[in-house]
């Protein structure tokens, strides 16, 4: 570690400037607490109101170069082995969007890992990227999607010879990993760089035990949700850019990629509680995930012993579409149990307030921050757990049961954009087939988008999506959650609704 780490210079300039007691003749109009609700103050304090000040303060954002800012992202960029760091207020989200809109100054196509995130989808609606989707690996027995392969990407790249770039998504919600290593030989080889939506995986970078975190397997372009697992104030993130991106992705085109997506007004709170963060992870991380893989590791081995539970873990690296796994996710397996992740996950709230990140079908997870301590919260899990398996009882061979993979995703007639902006009606969905689709429909489980905007619908998916939600499961980004209709694109007129 730097020395330098050691030191968190925008938090710190921060409350210099409310230690001086200013004249706040600026926004916001709370002027620093006094004119806010009390009820407001009384709930997240003084303090924090008294450090919410606007951008462009002197010596806090502006002034002597580097600024307090400045410096802060340096360290950041310096922490995580960056050439850049960006910070930012509108989560990885944000940085989804800027990567779509820095990728477009190269050209116009993009190939994409399908089970992106919705805001990578937003991002190909605002840069107007038409995209080549490659599927990631699925797996058969827990019906949820893993990582893409270096083969599948060989394949989209092959197919797309126009592509700008490779974006591929790694961790997932249940803590596979990619090869990124692999992945990056296969972009670079083709002379494009990498993006690798890290939302879930800031910690990475801080314990030699954890899978490689993707800047170092050579990515060239990183989001990543630090208030995910690192834990910064919720809502704030980085984008980083790699030390090997030069003359594939410009430093200029993704900063004012940045300043076009995020507030004229970011947060003075949300950017030191990642300069805080950064400080947090780099002095302290190491020996805070040593602590917490430990604990949870006792807690699988826990969970593990309740009849009909098990746990994903190290076990599923070397499956395709899995390098590695991530230890701080506490996925369970509920195929042995008789009631499906989306009936246990109410029960769970009802047994102990046990409020978990995701549930489909057959897995349930649990999300553990960087810096667990003593983890009261996994033993509560475990007793719900086992009061819950004694509630519903066991399937003896539930684990067997294999998951229907969903039939292959429909033709891209028009770009993500154009569907978005078209001319749009909404059709009962008997009648949708052969239609273009302007909104997305992904079911959970196994969270692939079946449908995305842009897409023809076929009578295949609809029903599949239809099946999965007779079946208890979920469907995102529908406009009608029941898929009784579907919102779809007037072919043959142009302009907007
Ligand atoms: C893979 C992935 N990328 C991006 C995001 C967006 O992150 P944020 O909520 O910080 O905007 C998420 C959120 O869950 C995600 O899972």
């Amino acid at each position: 570690m730097e020395p330098g780490q050691q030191q968190a210079p925008y938090l710190d300039a921060l409350c210099e400037y409310a230690r001086r007691n200013p004249a706040r003749l600026h926004v916001p109009g709370h002027k620093g607490g006094q004119g806010a609700d009390p009820g407001l103050r009384h709930a997240i304090g003084e303090r924090a109101l008294s450090l919410d000040i606007p951008a462009l303060t002197y010596g806090v954002d502006v002034g002597l170069d580097p600024t307090p800012f400045e410096h802060a992202q340096r360290l950041a960029a310096e922490a995580w082995g960056a050439k850049r760091a960006w910070f930012l207020i509108n989560g990885a989200s944000q940085g989804n969007l800027a990567a779509g809109l820095a990728l477009a100054h190269g050209g116009e196509e993009v190939v994409l890992q399908r089970n992106a995130h919705s805001s990578t989808i937003d991002a190909l609606v605002l840069s107007g990227l038409r995209p080549t989707f490659t599927a990631p690996e699925v797996d058969p027995e827990l019906g949820i999607a893993h990582c893409l392969t270096g083969e599948a990407l060989e394949r989209a790249l092959a197919a797309t010879p126009g592509a700008v770039g490779a974006w591929v998504v790694s961790p997932t919600y249940f803590g596979a990993v990619a090869d990124v290593r692999a992945l990056a030989a296969v972009a670079h080889e083709r002379g494009v760089p990498l993006i690798v939506d890290e939302a879930w995986g800031a910690h990475l970078a801080f314990h030699e035990q954890l899978p490689e975190h993707a800047l170092a397997a050579g990515a060239d372009l990183v989001i990543s949700s630090t208030h995910k697992i690192v834990g910064s104030l919720t809502q704030s993130a980085m984008l980083h850019l790699g030390h090997g991106a030069g003359g594939m992705i410009g430093e200029d085109a993704v900063d004012r990629a940045v300043t076009l997506t995020e507030s004229t007004s970011p947060s003075a709170l949300l950017g030191a509680s990642l300069d805080a963060a950064r400080r947090h992870a780099a002095v302290h991380g190491r020996g805070l995930l040593e602590h917490t893989m430990a604990a949870l590791a006792d807690t699988r081995e826990q969970i593990r012993a309740i009849d009909g539970l098990d746990v994903l873990d190290g076990r599923l690296a070397g499956r395709p579409g899995v390098f590695a796994y991530d230890p701080l996710r506490l996925a369970v397996d509920v195929r042995g149990v008789r009631a499906s992740g989306y009936e246990l996950a109410p029960l769970l709230r009802e047994i102990d307030d046990i409020n978990l990140e995701l549930y489909g079908q057959n897995v349930l997870v649990a999300v553990f921050g960087m810096a667990e301590r003593g983890l009261p919260e996994a033993s509560r899990l475990v007793s719900a757990l086992r009061e819950a398996v004694q509630r519903v009882g066991i399937e003896p061979g539930g684990a067997q049961a294999s998951f229907a993979a969903p039939p292959p995703w429909g033709e891209l007639a028009m770009t993500p954009r154009e569907a978005y902006l078209g001319a749009q009606e909404v059709v009962a969905v008997a009648r949708a087939a052969g239609r273009i689709a302007a909104e997305s429909l992904a079911t959970y489980p196994p969270g692939i988008p079946n449908v995305l905007p842009g897409e023809r619908l076929t009578a295949d998916t609809l029903s599949y999506v239809q099946r999965t939600l007779e079946q208890g499961g979920s469907v995102r980004g529908a406009s009608d959650r029941r898929l009784r209709t579907v919102r779809v694109v007037v072919e043959g007129r142009g302009g907007s609704r």
